[in-house]
């Protein structure tokens, strides 16, 4: 039997992965948040300052004005004061007629097209290692009888608006991680949501028995019906596998054993009825032969219910007392043809155990059939049955050849003592009993006896 799910190699984890993109992406939200926030603050404060300062050089541009002697300007200064209120921002000017600088500023970057004399003119340009925003209009004079074109420029700095978008993105941020550190706990928690149905239908798969093999019904997410569906396809599967090998063991059993006994039997008869040496050498050899096959097909057999049973492990209560008795009366014939006594200590008070009485049973035929084909004829066989640290312990110890040195393990399949060529045998028996001690969570030894022959102990658990 192999514990469920035992080693299954782990890949990625599904919550990890989910939480991970759920920060990643909240992550990037924030930084475009950063960058949405600057664009769209920036923009809405340049078009306010950008009236200002469309006002303010309307305004200059109001206070030109013509005398007898030329040009008067009356520069407003409350509208230089309004410009530089958004923060410590320099202001420049210029009146130009043509090339010809009339006041202000020398070499103001000139406006990218010519201004119209109602609405301004705006554009950014570098001036003395300064950004400026400038705006500009053109004003009509008439000077000398003429009429002069003025093109007034205004600039100025924008520090304290470049500032504020700055800020303004930067608080952003800071509410945009304040949402990323509430967003990890809901990412933990949206995850747990998501794998808590693939939980639920894994401990509804583990919680079944071995003999449950009915299809899984519990509610599925919908995403899992392809999974589950080909789960319920390997059921049936194994259902329709694990009958075959229901009906292949016990039909098996029945179609060996009883022809083969027949024919031996066929065969016995005629090896009495001949008198010729030769046939009865050769049929001598045929019993001899189907005794060997008889006996490899049984314990073939007897190996396929262990494991079968083992896994379809159905315990239930049983006296071991008992069942040792009619087993040693099964074994009774064969042990009194070779003049072999056997002794039985124990057997007379019930010991009751929980567990599979037809694999315990093979167990035990095993066990003793070994102690019978291992003993010299005329030798004797102690079975004694004791109870000791909760376990029932049932020890055959013989008289016989023993186990040779260096054998180790004996009861690996197929495998035989280096002593034992003469005597016919599978090597199979050892390993159906030491089966069926580890199904019903017992152990089996073999060791040397006291003095000489083997001791077999299979011990299992009291219930
Ligand atoms: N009572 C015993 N006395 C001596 N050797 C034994 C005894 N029981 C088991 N063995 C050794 O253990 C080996 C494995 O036993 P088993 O699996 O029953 O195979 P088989 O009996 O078919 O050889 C035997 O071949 C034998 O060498
Ligand atoms: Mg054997």
């Amino acid at each position: 039997m192999t514990p469920a799910g035992a080693a299954l190699p782990a890949g990625i984890s599904l919550r990890r992965r989910l939480v991970w993109q759920f920060l990643v992406l909240s992550l990037l939200l924030v930084v475009a948040l950063f960058f949405t926030v600057r664009f769209a603050a920036e923009r809405a404060s340049r078009a306010s300052q950008d009236a200002v300062l469309g006002a303010a050089v309307i305004s200059v541009g109001d206070g030109i004005r013509a005398v007898d002697d030329g040009l008067e300007l009356d520069l407003p200064h409350a509208t230089f004061s309004m410009l530089g209120a958004m923060g410590q921002e320099r202001i420049f000017y210029s009146l130009a007629i043509g090339s010809r600088l009339v006041t202000g500023y020398e070499g103001l970057p000139p406006p990218p097209e010519v201004p119209g004399d109602l609405s301004p003119v705006f554009w950014s340009a570098d001036y003395r290692a300064s950004r400026l925003r400038l705006a500009a209009i053109t004003r009509r004079v008439l000077l000398d009888n003429r009429m002069a074109e003025i093109v007034v420029v205004l600039g100025q700095t924008r520090y304290g608006q470049a500032a504020i978008a700055r800020d303004t993105a930067r608080s952003a941020v800071w509410i945009g991680l304040g949402f990323l550190l509430l967003a990890v706990p809901v990412a933990l928690f949206a995850a747990r949501a998501v794998i808590r149905p693939v939980d639920r239908l894994a401990a509804a798969v583990t919680r079944r028995g071995p003999q449950d093999l009915r299809p899984v019904r519990d509610p599925t997410p919908r995403e899992l019906v392809p999974l589950v569906g080909a789960l319920n396809g390997f059921i049936a599967r194994l259902r329709g596998a694990l009958q075959l090998a229901e009906t292949f063991i016990f039909e098996a059993a029945h179609r060996i054993r009883t022809p083969l006994s027949l024919v031996r039997n066929e065969a016995e008869m005629a090896l009495a009825e001949t008198s010729d040496e030769a046939t009865r050498q050769r049929l001598r050899r045929m019993v001899r032969a189907i005794g060997e096959s008889s006996r490899s097909a049984n314990q073939i057999l007897d190996h396929a219910m262990v494991l079968y049973r083992s896994d379809q492990f159905a315990a239930a209560p049983f006296d071991l007392a008992a069942l040792t008795a009619s087993v040693l009366r099964a074994v009774a014939p064969l042990a009194e043809m070779r003049d072999i006594e056997i002794a039985a200590q124990g057997l007379d008070r019930p010991c009751p155990l929980h567990g599979d009485e037809r694999m315990i049973e093979v167990a035990l035929r095993n066990i003793l059939d070994n102690a019978l084909k291992y003993s010299a004829s005329e030798g004797r066989i102690t079975l004694r049955l004791y109870q000791a640290d909760g376990m029932a312990h049932l020890s055959v110890q013989d008289a016989g050849r023993g186990l040779a040195k260096g054998d180790s393990d004996l009861t690996g399949r197929f495998r035989r003592g280096s002593n034992v060529g003469d005597v016919v045998g599978s090597g199979l028996g050892l390993t159906i009993v030491r089966e069926v001690a580890a199904a019903h969570g017992g152990s089996f030894d073999l060791r040397p006896g006291p003095e000489k022959g083997a001791c077999a102990t299979l011990s299992l658990a009291l219930p």
